[in-house]
């Protein structure tokens, strides 16, 4: 079997309610940090990991995404008929090319949670295991999770590899929770997994991020999924439902994770980035946000 990670999946058909009213008429995976939306951050890693099939499950009322993934031909040229090479240049850098680029769209017209929208990209994958990014997760590092993921995985035998990391007791109601057995690594070894459990039933502290790297045998398990917490297909029953004979890790990522669906993730990963901005530095500086680091070099 392989353990050759081709196809990744970005499910992006939700309706961004918990940052309303930004996201009423813009995807929130379109919204910024500093100046590069959600969604770029997400293909970039994808690519940077030797993706070969990206998937965006999406909704009728997202196209701004399809329009902002892909190449914009005739925006590039203009920009070039206007002089403005480098930027024409940076923009179809960053963009996927129709010709170049295995690229699918399918929709999830209706809102029936995260397992639902992976099952969604069923008739689309390539075969082998599938990676699973959510753009709302930022995580930054030098090196991409996904690529440190995928490497982790073809090394491995493990069937389904989630990231993973340790939350305060009162967030855990927020996430995926593992049930640990041992560790190995950076691999942390599970026997199931808990979609939102309150603090007191939680079986651990190691709450899963965003990042997947699943066996193909998940979309034989969604297509039976039962709705679970909050009434929706949860990825996460799925995945338990397949940890005693396949295997589930969690894995511990080097870089530093966002939780881009709230403000505060947000802000922090925009002051994050700003910070490595000279320009947003001088002005976090001159306002007094951040310590004044030539002052207290002198
Ligand atoms: C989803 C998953 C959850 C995971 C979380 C990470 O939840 O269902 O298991 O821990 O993403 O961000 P959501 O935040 O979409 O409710």
């Amino acid at each position: 079997m392989t353990r050759h990670v081709r196809t990744a999946i970005f499910p992006v058909a939700g309706l961004g309610t918990r940052f309303l009213p930004a996201t009423k008429a813009t995807p929130k995976e379109l919204l910024p940090v500093l100046d590069t939306p959600l969604i770029q951050y997400a293909v970039d890693e994808a690519r940077d990991a030797g993706i070969e099939r990206m998937v965006f499950v999406s909704h009728p009322s997202k196209s701004a995404i399809e329009r902002y993934v892909m190449e914009d031909a005739r925006l590039t040229r203009e920009l070039r008929s206007r002089g403005k090479e480098d930027i024409a240049e940076a923009l179809s850098d960053a963009a996927l090319c129709p010709i170049e680029d295995d690229v699918r769209f399918v929709m999830q017209t209706e809102p029936k949670g995260l397992g639902h929208a992976v099952f969604c990209a069923r008739d689309e994958v390539l075969p082998g295991p599938v990676a699973v990014i959510l753009p709302d997760d930022l995580i930054l590092g030098p090196v991409g999770c996904l690529s440190e993921m995928v490497r982790a995985y073809g090394d491995g035998d493990i069937g389904h590899l989630v990231a993973t990391m340790e939350v305060p007791e009162d967030r855990v109601h927020k996430y995926g929770v593992l049930s640990v057995t041992g560790k190995d690594g950076s691999i942390v070894k599970a026997d199931g997994m808990v979609e939102k459990p309150a603090a007191k039933d939680a079986p651990s502290l190691q709450a899963v991020v965003g990042r997947y790297v699943l066996d193909g045998s998940i979309f034989d398990a969604l297509a039976t999924q039962k709705p679970g917490a909050g009434g929706e297909i949860q990825l996460t029953d799925a995945i338990a439902r397949g940890a005693s004979e396949i295997g589930l890790g969690g894995f511990q990522f080097s870089g530093t994770r966002f939780d881009c669906g709230s403000k505060a993730g947000m802000l922090e990963a925009t002051l994050k980035l700003a910070m490595d901005d000279p320009e947003c530095l001088a002005v976090l500086t001159e306002r007094g946000l951040v310590a004044d680091t030539k002052a207290a070099a002198a």
